[in-house]
């Protein structure tokens, strides 16, 4: 068998990975172990409320700002299409970013977004290392890359469809989206109150009726523009409310100064990625809090996930809220 310089290359990242993960728990031991997060929060993975529906198709053309395409509800509900309103953004996209395939291999484009961006409700892939996207795909696959809220639908079509996706369409999305540039779409807001929300579809979106309420020990990610977001443009911006001091105090645990090993050491000086670790700065905080979670608590066991493992393994629920927190205040 012809060897893959990827494996071979993404094998010997992670044992470098582990080594130091050893050397730094051996550091570290001695110290009082504070208890893990318990159960998933409930505002990383917003269940849509019983009973809920996506608003009727009007059939009227949609615009967003700086584009002069048009599209019909249908075009932008269709798991099966991309809606593309600025090609210029972008290379070309392969036909499985922009089309998928019929019946069960959906668009990645369609919830990854043209340029890569995601949204809370999935991940961001602009810029993340080829190796790690396929590596990904194999997890999902495999079973080794589960969701702690295992009735959100957007985790389970994800699975879904890397049971069905060719190498050849794998090859051709990890290739498109690794090579594409991430830019910052989140804005940080420290507060100790929020506007309320609800949940519009596996996202928080702010509530009509004007109310607020306490932050507490949560990150309430929402649409700047609501119409914008559900329109799928793929500039839509976000705020981020987290509580008071808590990018400071992430700051300090990104850094390495609390429970846990200094990010830095894999992810890179800048947390944008080294090699084929991923890269964790200016991404959506529900969704760095969803993968801390998951790993802690043992349901994404992948094939590079072992160097992680020690570094959650203390992590508090506020701790993983303020190291998110800090992260998305990141240049990505
Ligand atoms: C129905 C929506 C949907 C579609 C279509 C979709 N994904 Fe995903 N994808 C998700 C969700 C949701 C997650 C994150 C799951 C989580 O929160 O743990 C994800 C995560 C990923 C990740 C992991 C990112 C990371 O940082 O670890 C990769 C890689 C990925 N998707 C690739 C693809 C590719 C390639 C395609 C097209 C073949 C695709 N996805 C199509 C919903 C989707
Ligand atoms: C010893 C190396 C190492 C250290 C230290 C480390 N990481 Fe990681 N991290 C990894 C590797 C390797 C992966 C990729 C896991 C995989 O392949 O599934 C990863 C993945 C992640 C992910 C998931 C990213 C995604 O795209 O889904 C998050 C979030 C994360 N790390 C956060 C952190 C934070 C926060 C810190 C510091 C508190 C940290 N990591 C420290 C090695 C490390």
């Amino acid at each position: 068998m012809k060897r893959d310089p990827f494996r071979a290359a993404y094998g010997a990242a992670v044992i470098t990975a582990c080594v130091l993960v050893l050397a730094a728990v051996s550091l570290t031991r001695g110290r009082a172990e504070p208890s893990p997060a318990q159960s998933p929060p409930a505002w990383a993975y917003p269940v849509n409320p019983p009973g809920f529906k996506y608003p009727a198709d009007d059939h009227v053309p949609r615009h967003v700002p700086g584009s002069s395409r048009t599209f019909l509800p249908a075009q932008l509900q269709s798991f099966f299409n991309a809606p593309d309103w600025h090609p210029n953004d972008h290379p070309p996209m392969p036909y499985v970013v922009a089309r998928g395939r019929r019946p069960h291999v959906f668009a990645c484009g369609f919830c990854h977004r043209p340029n890569g961006a995601g949204g809370p409700e999935n991940a961001s892939l602009a810029g993340l290392p080829f190796g790690y996207i396929v590596q990904q795909m194999a997890d999902f696959k495999n079973g080794k890359r589960r969701t702690s809220v295992p009735k959100r639908s957007p985790p389970r079509s994800m699975v879904a469809l890397s049971r069905s996706i060719s190498g050849a369409e794998t090859v051709a999305a990890a290739r498109y989206f690794s090579n594409l540039r991430p830019k910052s779409y989140i804005r940080v807001v420290e507060t100790a109150t929020v506007p309320a929300t609800r949940v519009a579809g596996w996202f928080l979106a702010i509530d009509t009726t004007g109310r607020s309420e306490p932050i507490g020990e949560r990150i309430i990610e929402v649409p700047a523009n609501l119409e914008q977001f559900e329109n799928r443009d793929d500039r839509a911006l976000f705020i981020a409310y987290v509580p008071a001091g808590s990018v400071r105090s992430g700051k300090a645990l990104v850094l390495g100064s609390g429970a846990t090993t200094a990010c830095a050491t894999c992810h890179g000086a800048r947390l944008n990625g080294a090699g084929a670790v991923p890269s964790i700065a200016g991404r959506s905080p529900s969704y760095i809090v969803r993968q801390l979670f998951d790993i802690q608590s043992g349901r994404r066991t992948g094939a590079g996930v072992e160097p992680m493992k020690a570094v959650v393994r203390h992590l508090t629920a506020s701790d993983m809220v303020a190291i998110a927190a800090y992260l998305a205040t990141l240049k990505p």
